[in-house]
């Protein structure tokens, strides 16, 4: 058997060896990017390095990062679809290109993993008005032994990844199928179909453009390489299973909620609740445990968690599983990533107490539905309840549709579904509209506008701490668009008037004072003595940027950032508000 602490290991080993430095996992929480609202790929927190900016550690770079993807939601309950899982991915910034990049990915593959060569087919860029046919990827396929029958040309809509946002690095890929012993489904049968015999394992991605808004491609500064694996799938398909649920991340809850489960309910049925619950339980814990973890709200991230929270307690209603068995399938979480994110441990209280937190207030929801439902029967025509009234119970009270039909079900009552789906639908456009206006910005800007607003966080975070007279004042959390800064910090009460005033005129007197902005390379370590400020975690020995602003703010950054304070007009501070449970949220601008 290959564990996932195996596939690791042997990953980060191989590139290490070919001249690639270790680099730690991003937070699941992305920095200062208003588009997304979790870390989708390892090459997202590598943005600024991929457009041209210099990375401490080199340009070779491989890592294994936390992702979060909530688009398929629906799917999970599959063998397949996680809506968190883990990538192992390496990069060339502007340094090795496709040849080398295919032929380490092959021996990897073949050396290292064992895998039967025959049991391995790719797909390439067919080519378009874009960008060429990418003959340079399916002739290093070839070189290496694989035959041409296995090698697909696939158009944009398969072999082109990204832009993360709407603009931003992006280029042809090549992609890596363990085929599986099964007919094709059709003459046509290829990885482009859904059938099931071609899985993909992992993507090469040939970064040479950067899309623009108009929808035009300009090639990048620097041809870049971004890879991607999928920890969970890859480990599956090296063991025989036919599902990411067998695998050992998985295998322990899995096992818990079989022996846990009291209702009897046809086996697929029951299957797929229990992989939805260890699916759901495993996100949150990660989102809740993470650096900068989040709790459950009804905006943004903390919405995410609270669905993810209350659909898995639904499923588990289902089964008749007390919630007790969800918080022990979230220690056993933690202690199977515990060594490998150690963050998880570290915040284990936090995970546990915020889990039932929102367990016990879902339940109250469902009480107060329960009554609304009631009521509703009573008013109720023709023994149906109206798409509308079973929307109302979804939106106001939060009782999902399903618990609805369930109860109308016993009851004999029959539901609106199609008037529900309308009105969900409409409802989901209105929101949609508002997320894609988040989306326009692209992917992280990284305009001087947001340079300074990024600058400007520095002078904030330093004059909250001289203001307040608080050192444990932290960053939890910063988000920049073109007109505004948006900053987290711990602090137990909301500001007052005077303070928010003099953090300003504080701010503002740095700004006056016109320091240099200088940045340095050191270690993290050395950092640390010197005074900077960040979050320190040291699990490998990493090299990190100092940003100093005269001797007013010294913090650890990835920048980009203004040259000198005075760069940055005038600082007003436009809100002050709580983000969560000690965290206070402020919005300025820069005028
Ligand atoms: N960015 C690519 C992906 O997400 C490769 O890492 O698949």
């Amino acid at each position: 058997m290959i564990t996932s602490n195996d596939l690791r290991a042997k990953y980060l080993a191989f590139f290490q060896e070919r001249g690639h430095a270790v680099i730690r996992s991003a937070s699941l929480i992305p920095d200062n990017d208003p588009t997304v609202l979790f870390t989708t790929a390892g090459m997202h927190p590598l943005v600024p390095y991929l457009l041209g900016a210099t990375h401490p550690q080199g340009k070779r770079l491989t890592d294994v990062q936390k992702c979060v993807r909530t688009g398929d939601i629906d799917e999970v309950g599959d063998g397949t679809h996680c809506t968190f899982f883990e990538m192992l991915g390496n990069w060339s910034l502007g340094d090795y290109f496709k040849k080398e990049s295919i032929g380490w990915s092959y021996e990897f593959l073949t050396k290292v993993l064992h895998i039967d060569p025959e049991r391995l087919a790719v797909s390439v860029f067919a080519g378009d008005a874009d960008a060429p046919r990418d003959e340079v990827s399916a002739d290093a396929w070839f070189s290496h032994g694989i035959p041409r029958n296995r090698i697909f040309y696939l158009p944009k809509k398969n072999n082109w990844w990204g832009p993360a946002g709407l603009t931003g690095p992006c280029g042809p890929d090549t992609e890596i199928f363990i085929v599986r012993d099964m007919p094709d489904c059709s003459p046509q049968c290829s990885p482009a179909c859904n059938c099931g015999k071609y899985v993909e394992i992992w993507n090469n991605v040939f970064m040479e453009y950067n899309k623009q808004a108009d929808g035009s491609y300009i090639p990048l500064s620097q041809k870049n390489v971004d890879t991607g694996m999928g920890l969970e799938r890859t480990v599956a398909m090296l063991n025989g299973y036919q599902t990411v649920y067998e695998t050992d991340v998985f295998a322990p809850v899995m096992a818990l909620l079989s022996q846990k489960t009291a209702a009897v309910l046809p086996e697929a049925e029951a299957t797929r609740a229990r992989r939805i619950i260890a699916d759901h339980i495993r996100t949150a814990t990660f989102m809740l445990g993470d650096e900068k973890g989040v709790t459950p709200s009804n905006v943004d991230q903390g919405y995410i968690l609270r669905r993810l929270i209350r659909r898995a307690l639904r499923f588990a209603r289902k089964l008749e599983l007390d919630s007790s068995v969800l918080l022990e399938a979230a220690s056993i979480y933690i202690g199977i990533y515990k060594d490998i994110y150690t963050e998880l441990f570290a915040n284990k209280n936090k995970v546990l107490e915020e889990l039932k937190t929102e367990m016990d207030k879902f339940s109250l929801t469902l009480q107060q539905g329960l009554k609304e439902f009631e009521k509703l029967r009573q008013y109720i025509q023709n023994n149906r309840i109206s798409g509308k009234a079973a929307f109302r119970l979804y939106d106001t009270f939060g009782f999902p549709i399903e618990m609805t039909l369930e109860l109308a079900a016993d009851a004999g009552i029959s539901v609106d579904t199609e008037g529900y789906e309308e009105c969900y639908k409409e409802h989901q456009l209105k929101s949609q509209a508002g997320a894609e206006q988040k989306f326009k910005g692209g992917l992280a800007d990284h305009t001087e506008e947001t340079a300074k607003l990024h600058t400007a966080t520095h002078l904030l975070l330093a004059s909250l701490k001289k203001v307040l007279g608080d050192d444990s004042i932290q960053q939890k959390g910063s988000n920049i668009t073109a007109e505004r800064l948006r900053f987290d910090f711990n602090f137990p009460r909301p500001l007052t008037e005077e303070e928010i005033k003099a953090v300003e005129a504080a701010v503002n007197g740095a700004i006056q004072a016109k320091y240099a902005i200088t940045c340095e390379e050191m270690s993290l370590e050395d950092a640390k003595k010197s005074g900077a400020t960040g979050v320190f975690e040291s699990r490998y020995h990493e090299i990190v940027k100092v940003y100093t602003m005269g001797n007013y703010s010294k913090e650890i950054c990835g920048g980009p950032h203004a040259a000198n304070t005075g760069e940055l007009g005038v600082f007003e501070i436009i809100k002050e508000q709580s983000s969560s449970s000690g965290i206070r949220r402020i919005k300025a601008i820069l005028k």
